[in-house]
């Protein structure tokens, strides 16, 4: 399910059927199907159920880790973990998706490779409960279950980091405070998974607030919710392209950042204004002069979007949107023809204010904010020149903002209730 796996210089399709798939086509699973599930697998009952979103990327493009602003959205689709403590000291990690348990007599010490991947997460996870000084079991069980589509640029890692903790630490009696969840989250990834991001996806998932985007700025990092518009609406097409070496050109985005910053003598991009940087651009090669100048920009769109949003300005919303993928089409070099031909579709729709790539890019996915009357017979009308393009559809979902992560059940509780969810 979070296969960050490089084989080579290709583009690689992600599995799955090929049909639009519209809420609620996807049957979340209960705490009791949760509960049933995990006896099925182990043998016994869990003892804590934790869930965590996953995020859009609404604005604030690379600008995390630049120490800029970004804003977010947590939204409806989900990572599920149940866990129980074991005697054994074992570290038993078994995914819905997959019909075998991954069992380590103890930490290996290492990053695991191939198809057991995904267990870097949790793994990390666990390792970074130490790290924080937190409490965590010595041996456990851990089930997961999702209804994120992977591979969408949607930061179904980050929703699997967070309800891991959440689990793990609620198996000590512990809670962990959403921006500490954050931290733990991220430095899992950075450290233990190898990935250098910043803190947008664990930040949005930990914060998240049906009706609410998330305001993250990076520098402290400090989180704020801005109020969603109630009019708009948010929906997700998914290329189902992802590149294979996402992870070394997230990577290398991330040394061009800092090295333009060292070169124009600051800490952090973001610090720079886009008057600043345009009065001292030319101290850098056209490439660095490009991923910075997408960068300055970008957090100052993601000001300008926090304003437009407070006086009701959709339309000014939308074209910031639009000025986003532009600039990461342009300047930063991190979207696709697939993607870029999606913008261009949705942006000249007379319901979309703005659309956009959401996440890291390369492959992905591209969000819209549309008006109410956006439907899915508009959507697949206006899809027509896409499919002839690439023979097939995207994945389309049409998302609400929701709440953060949560622990969901415990087992000292009353019998696990399908309600809870
Ligand atoms: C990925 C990373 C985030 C952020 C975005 C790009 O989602 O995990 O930290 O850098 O890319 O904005």
């Amino acid at each position: 399910m979070v296969n960050r796996d490089a084989r080579g210089p290709v583009w690689l399709e992600m599995p799955g059927d090929f049909r639009h798939r519209w809420p609620p086509a996807v049957n979340p699973p209960t705490p009791s199907s949760l509960v049933t599930q995990f006896q099925q697998t182990f043998g016994r009952m869990p003892a804590v159920i934790a869930r965590a979103p996953g995020r859009i990327e609404f604005i604030g493009n690379h600008t995390d880790y630049n120490g800029g602003a970004v804003l977010g959205a947590a939204i409806d689709r989900y990572v599920w973990v149940a866990v129980a403590p074991n005697a054994d000291g074992r570290l038993r990690f078994h995914s819905a998706n997959s019909p075998t348990t991954l069992q380590l007599p103890a930490d290996p010490g290492t990053r695991l490779t191939g198809t057991d991947s995904w267990v870097n997460y949790p793994l990390g996870v666990w390792r970074s409960l130490q790290d924080f000084s937190l409490p965590r079991p010595a041996g456990f069980d851990l089930l997961v279950d999702s209804n994120l589509p992977a591979g969408a640029g949607l930061s179904s890692s980050a929703a699997l980091e967070l309800a891991t903790a959440l689990a793990l630490a609620g198996l000590e009696g512990a809670t962990i405070p959403p921006a500490q969840l954050a931290a733990l989250g991220r430095h899992a990834e950075n450290r233990y998974v190898g990935v250098p991001c910043g803190i947008l996806d664990q930040g949005t998932s930990a914060f998240g607030r049906a009706g609410q985007l998330v305001h993250i700025d990076c520098r402290g990092p400090s989180f704020s919710t801005v109020p969603f518009p109630a009019a708009a609406h948010l929906w997700i097409f998914n290329t189902r392209e992802k590149h294979a070496l996402i992870d070394g050109l997230y990577a290398t985005r991330h040394r061009e950042c800092m090295e333009a910053a060292a070169a124009l003598g600051v800490a952090r991009l973001a610090d720079l204004t886009p008057a600043q940087f345009h009065a001292a651009e030319n101290k850098l090669a056209p490439v660095p002069a490009h991923r910075a100048r997408h960068v300055v920009e970008e957090h100052a769109r993601v000001h300008d979007t926090v304003g437009a949003l407070q006086r009701g300005d959709l339309t000014g919303v939308g074209r910031l949107l639009t000025a986003s993928h532009r600039s990461s089409q342009c300047l930063f070099d991190n979207s696709t023809p697939a993607l870029d031909q999606l913008v261009d579709l949705l942006s000249a729709h007379p319901a979309i204010y703005g659309a956009r790539l959401t996440g890291g890019g390369f492959g992905g996915a591209v969000m819209a904010l549309t008006k109410g009357n956006f439907t899915e017979q508009a959507a697949q009308a206006l899809l027509g020149p896409y499919v002839t393009a690439h023979g097939r559809a995207p994945e389309v979902f049409h998302l609400r903002s929701a709440d953060g992560a949560q622990v969901i059940w415990r087992a000292a509780e009353t019998a696990p209730a399908g309600n809870v969810n």
